[in-house]
């Protein structure tokens, strides 16, 4: 059986109108990263970082999936457990398009975290900015991802790897097509830009109109010979 990992960063959302996280606009631009993605940063201004992630999904609700994440979920209706999905994204459009096998390896913006049990809730609308006890469930600089242990076998037994719309600087998603070519896959990249990493292909323009592309060609394929790599 032949199996596909997709790995999505905050460049396939922004068609639909979301900021990345690098770059002249980006989410860290003018925000010393410290203060408001990391547990010592929220120890020391629980506010400020209440704040910054009560805008961010606020966002959420002005935002609509786009034809990249849609492809994606009709690519998993046809090749069921052959592919695999792992996002960075907190946004929840991969959800919402409606992709199932989903692990959102960085947290969701859409929970919130007790600080001392661990105990996950789901959460919708603003939370107080005087709240010190549940945090966002979002993975912070030094804190463990999310997943990891799974994505990595998935990877590690992999024919083929495509990461979308990320910029490859953060470990350890910066780490799988590595990983997945070490055990033979084929390795592809979606990027607005051609930038860092080894990939055996790279497809450069938006999201939006490469992923349905790409997703149609591995369909086509996979209708043909039963097999999900173009
Ligand atoms: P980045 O902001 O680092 O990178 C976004 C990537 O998307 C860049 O390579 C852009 O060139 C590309 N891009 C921009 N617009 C695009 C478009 N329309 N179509 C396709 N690609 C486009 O975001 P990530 O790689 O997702 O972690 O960042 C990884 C992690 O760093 C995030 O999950 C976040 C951050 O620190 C946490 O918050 C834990």
């Amino acid at each position: 059986m032949m199996r596909l990992v997709v790995l999505t960063g905050a460049g396939i959302s922004v068609e639909s109108g979301l900021s990345t996280f690098r770059g002249p606009d980006g989410l860290w631009d003018g925000h010393p990263i410290a203060d408001i993605a990391s547990a010592e940063g929220f120890k020391a201004n629980p506010a400020l970082v209440q704040r910054f992630y009560n805008r961010l999904r606020r966002q959420l609700d002005q935002v609509a999936p786009n034809p990249a994440h849609e492809a994606l979920a009709r690519l998993e209706k046809t090749l069921g457990i052959q592919m695999h999905l792992v996002t960075q994204n907190i946004d929840d459009l991969h959800q919402r398009a409606g992709s199932v096998a989903v692990t959102a390896m960085h947290g969701d913006l859409r929970k919130v975290r007790h600080v001392n049990t661990g105990e996950v809730r789901a959460w919708s609308g603003d939370v107080p900015e005087s709240e010190t006890m549940w945090r966002p469930h979002v993975v912070w600089f030094g804190e463990r991802t999310i997943g990891l242990h799974s994505v990595i076998e998935k990877l590690s037994s992999a024919d083929m790897f495509v990461a979308i719309g990320t910029s490859g600087t953060v470990y350890p998603a910066n780490q799988f097509a590595a990983v997945a070519r070490s055990a033979g896959a084929v390795t592809a990249q979606i990027n607005i830009d051609a930038g860092g990493g080894t990939f055996d292909y790279a497809w450069t323009g938006q999201a939006a109109t490469l992923v349905p592309a790409f997703v149609d060609r591995v369909l086509q394929q996979f209708a043909t010979s039963g097999e999900p790599v173009p």
